[in-house]
């Protein structure tokens, strides 16, 4: 596409949402099928609502693989566009609408940090870790950490396939150091049957991850101690005064929230599996969701004429604040640069941090 004089954001941010909105619906009609629109669940509704394909983290990363448009247009995180880079052909562009939409527990790990906690366990287990353990790393992770996994015999979860992975690295190793969600670890692990006290967090801040090397060498999964902090907001208690008002009322969550969250819950799973659960619900049931508001909101209103009541778990609001970055001035800027020929907020992953990130990212898509 020829470039031409790239239209400045500051001619968008005082649009009002709706005349956003139908600047997006323009550019788009404009683009055709060059652009795909891929939307987390998360987004807000105004974003939403221009969607070509939804998903959770592992449908993106697929729709994103096989997608034949020039310009996938990632409304979500940057990890995620990130991904989309990964996948795509080399001629494809993954766009991210505001740069700053990131992900605060995937910025929670750093290669720096996870390279030192490498040479940490190596002078403590006294081989090379690469013999004894397997680097698992959540999708909500930056690309150089992806790329480690790719280069230490490791592979990437989502919160969909962390069991199966989980599997496939156990089948290798014996130990898994697992980045960097301390939640969805200790879950996983969890249901897989591995007792919680062979469980050990790795601080990434303190020398050894705070651990003696007997806790290190007991430990068969380490947990790298991130979080995020929407989920942490959602606690046990919650549940349980919902419970007590609304006996026959079923719960959900996402495995980002707390251990003791998960297993008061009915059922644990991705947002896609969230989506799917309460959609395919009993007419005139009632569910507490612990999980982001935007998809609460948007499955309460879908689930309505079937009678159904959907509610969230915390009594105060939990949005993702850097979700909501991908506004409609955003979209609305991104779309009309491109349709006028000019590609703002690419994200392009280096060649050789892409090679190795794919490497663990197909070993995931394989296995799942
Ligand atoms: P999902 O893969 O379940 O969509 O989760 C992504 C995420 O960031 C949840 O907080
Ligand atoms: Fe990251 Fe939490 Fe937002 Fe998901 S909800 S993108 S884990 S900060």
């Amino acid at each position: 596409m020829q470039a031409t004089t790239e239209l400045n954001f500051d001619h968008y941010s005082d649009l009002s949402d709706a005349e956003a909105g139908a600047r997006i619906e323009d550019a788009r009609a404009r683009l055709g099928q060059r652009a795909v629109l891929l939307c987390h669940h998360y987004q807000r509704a105004d974003i939403y609502r221009h969607a070509d394909l939804t998903g959770d983290s592992l449908k993106l990363a697929r729709l994103a693989a096989r997608t034949d448009a020039d310009f996938i247009i990632f409304c979500g995180v940057h990890f995620m566009a990130e991904v989309a880079d990964i996948l795509s052909r080399p001629e494809q562009t993954a766009i991210l609408p505001d740069l700053a939409a990131g992900c605060s527990m995937a910025d929670m790990a750093s290669l720096a940090k996870v390279e030192r906690c490498w040479r940490e366990l190596a002078a403590v287990l006294g081989d090379s870790p690469d013999t004894r353990i397997t680097p698992v790393t959540y999708i909500n992770s930056a690309a150089d950490l992806k790329a480690f996994c790719g280069e230490h015999g490791g592979i990437v979860c989502t919160s969909t396939n962390a069991p199966q992975i989980i599997d496939w690295a156990f089948a290798r190793r014996e130990k898994v150091l697992f980045f960097p969600d301390q939640h969805l670890g200790r879950w996983t692990g969890y249901k897989k049957g591995i007792a919680l006290g062979r469980m050990a967090v790795w601080d990434p801040d303190l020398e050894n991850g705070g651990l003696t090397p007997a806790e290190i060498e007991n430990a068969r999964i380490l947990l790298w101690k991130g979080h995020c902090s929407v989920h942490q907001m959602f606690q046990v208690g919650h549940i349980r005064h919902w419970r007590a008002q609304y006996p026959d009322g079923q719960v959900i969550s996402h495995p980002e929230c707390s251990l003791d969250v998960c297993r008061d819950a009915d059922y644990v799973g991705s947002t896609e599996y969230i989506r799917d659960i309460v959609t395919a619900a009993a007419p005139n049931t009632r569910w507490l969701v612990g999980t982001e508001l935007n998809l609460v909101n948007r499955l309460a209103e879908e689930s309505k004429p079937q009678g159904k009541i959907v509610q969230f778990m915390a009594p105060m609001i939990c949005m993702c604040s850097t979700m909501q970055r991908i506004d409609p001035q955003h979209l609305a800027w991104t779309l009309e640069n491109l349709a006028a020929g000019d590609v703002v907020n690419p994200i392009r992953v280096p060649a050789h941090e892409a090679a190795l990130a794919r490497v663990a990212l197909e070993r995931m898509l394989a296995v799942s």
